[in-house]
């Protein structure tokens, strides 16, 4: 089965319900820009807007942005899979850097995340990379690697096919500064290598890999024309149905 295209919006602590809203109003005209192009899209809009979304999404696929692994409890402030599967949403993202570096999620919590996501039968798109420091010393390839170790510890094959790994280097998120293509195809393809040890060959090919930070719609056909990656995971550049027409129209 050939990989398909996938442009996916994360909308971090932006867009409010009313935003969402005018989003939406387009979202018929960017699922059939996205369909002649022949490209999955999506958005992770924040909690309060995500029932809205996932009831006029015309297509679009939804995720939430962060999901905890129980499905119920004393967990002041969090939000589980049953809430969010309840509102229609068909996975999460887990383990942004952003929720690495604030919130001190670890790749363990990733790891229940994605346990309890793939048992739920929903999607996880799960966010990988290194920090500035770790590149500058060579360490990128060696923090993927346990961080996807740790990530995807007993999940089986099966699961995999509902997992999407983004890589997205720390220093490239909201800074402008966004990676070379020959970087992100290399970690890309680091990445599926590491699938097919871990895995099969079989899975190697399947499992789709996004490239994510300062994607534009200046600069996302080059990442897209790379080999092994296949598709982006975008912030800033996806929040406006006009802005995110653009990213479609330039695949
Ligand atoms: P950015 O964010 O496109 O604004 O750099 C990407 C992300 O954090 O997923």
């Amino acid at each position: 089965m050939a990989r398909k295209k996938i442009l996916f919006g994360n909308w971090k602590m932006n867009n409010t319900l009313a935003e969402a809203k005018a989003f939406c109003a387009e979202a018929e005209t960017l699922t059939a820009a996205a369909a002649k192009k022949d490209l999955i899209i999506g958005v992770a809009p924040a909690y309060l807007s995500l029932a809205y979304v996932a009831e006029h999404k015309a297509g679009l696929k939804v995720y939430a942005e962060e999901v905890h692994y129980l499905n119920h409890g004393a967990y002041t402030g969090n939000v589980s899979i049953p809430m969010i599967q309840e509102v229609g949403a068909e996975g999460s993202l887990v383990g942004h850097s952003e929720r690495r570096a604030y919130e001190k999620e670890n790749d363990f919590d990733c790891n229940l995340r994605l346990k309890a996501l793939t048992k739920a039968g929903m999607g996880g798109i799960f966010c990988v990379g290194e920090t500035l420091k770790e590149f500058e010393a060579g360490m990128a390839e060696d923090i993927i690697r346990s961080q996807i170790l740790v990530g995807l510890m007993g999940i089986s094959e099966a699961d995999l096919a509902h997992i999407i790994i983004a890589y997205e280097p720390v220093w490239s998120i909201g800074t402008g500064k966004n990676a070379s293509e020959e970087i992100a195809e290399n970690i890309c393809k680091y990445i599926r290598s590491l699938i097919e040890e871990l895995y099969s060959k079989k899975a190697a090919q399947q499992i789709e890999i996004l490239y994510g930070g300062s994607v534009k719609p200046v600069n996302i056909h080059g990442y897209l024309a790379q080999e092994d990656v296949d598709g982006a995971l975008v912030g800033g550049a996806s929040l406006t149905a006009a802005s995110f027409k653009e990213l479609i129209e330039n695949c």
